[in-house]
């Protein structure tokens, strides 16, 4: 993922699920007087609410040339507390310990992107000690997609389209995780928490996940969906599950090659592992019935296909 083009900070930007949540976040937890570090500043959005949250000094840190422009919107919009750091996360120095570390960091399915043990390193070097993180939790959750139409899109290879056999490639679209929007009605009422971080005392990047759904009602599954919520501060929770309203994270599919059929009141063990792979995340995982298991080796999302293959 490269942030040096405008279309990314666009697209964030018109989310206003996300930006506002990060707004009211920022004025809740910020402090008059406060030392802020926005890791990851991209057009410098959350530096601004920082300095208009009273913070005294703000250090608006990123390795992208985005930051030229981060520095115009902020003398532009009288921001003069803000301070432009360009570098990588790990390598950059600060004149003192800070308050309070903002950053958004997360990506598809919370991981999709190297974000996190940056911000980890960040916080053990320059976060005083009692500041606080925004966002403070995050979790992941699963659930299982019900609308079959999002696993004939994946089947079209299979139907000899314009009379050719693309039966070399024909499994494959079931080989790459996708990025979709699910509607609410599109997956199974019950859905599982696969877990939480809590990020002023995390350790590391944790890179194994797990969880139970239990269907109450028979049916026919598709698939994995995956999100993810963010505790932002003690009022602020953004979420990004197909249960509430949408943001630009949209939601993990990963497909099963054939439908799954569930008796009532059948469990499904959902398993996900994070791979790092190089320059980005990939993805393991299980779904395990009674009866059957399904799964996933090394996937990585489709944004990605370019470089991976
Ligand atoms: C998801 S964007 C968030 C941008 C902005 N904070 C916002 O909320 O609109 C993440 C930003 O972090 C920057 N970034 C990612 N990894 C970084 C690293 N290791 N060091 C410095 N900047 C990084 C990217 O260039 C990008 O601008």
């Amino acid at each position: 993922m490269t942030y040096d083009n405008i279309l990314p900070h666009l697209s964030m930007l018109r989310d206003s699920v996300r930006t506002d949540a990060y707004r009211r976040a920022i004025a809740e937890v910020v402090r008059p007087g406060d030392r802020v570090l926005d890791f990851g500043s991209g057009t410098g959005v959350l530096s601004v609410f920082a300095e208009r949250a009273g913070a005294s000094r703000v250090y608006a840190l990123d390795r992208s040339p985005m930051l030229n422009a981060a520095k115009q919107i902020f003398s532009d919009n009288d921001c003069k507390n803000v301070e432009v750091i360009f570098g990588e996360g790990d390598t950059i120095e600060l004149p003192t310990e800070v308050d309070v570390i903002v950053s958004e960091w997360m990506g598809h399915f919370l991981f999709a992107e190297q974000m996190l043990e940056p911000l980890l390193r960040l916080r053990d070097r320059f976060l005083r000690k009692g500041g606080r993180i925004i966002p403070d939790r995050c979790s992941l959750h699963a659930g299982l997609v019900t609308a079959a139409s999002h696993f004939d899109e994946l089947t079209f290879l299979r139907t000899r389209p314009y009379g050719i056999d693309f039966g070399a490639v024909e499994r494959w679209p079931f080989c790459e995780i996708g990025v979709v929007r699910f509607q609410h009605d599109e997956i199974l009422g019950d859905t599982a928490s696969l877990g939480e971080i809590e990020l002023t005392t995390l350790p590391r990047m944790p890179l194994k996940w797990s969880g139970r759904i239990t269907s109450r009602d028979p049916g026919v599954v598709f698939g994995v969906c995956g999100w993810f919520d963010a505790q932002l501060s003690p009022g602020v929770r953004l979420s990004t599950s197909p249960l509430e309203p949408p943001t630009h994270w949209w939601h993990f599919f990963f497909p099963f090659d054939r439908p799954l059929e569930l008796s009532a009141g059948e469990t499904v063990d959902i398993e996900v592992k994070i791979v790092p792979l190089g320059m980005q995340n990939g993805y393991e995982w299980r779904a395990v019935t009674p009866r059957e298991t399904r799964e996933g080796d090394n996937m990585v999302h489709q944004a990605w296909l370019s470089r991976t293959r």
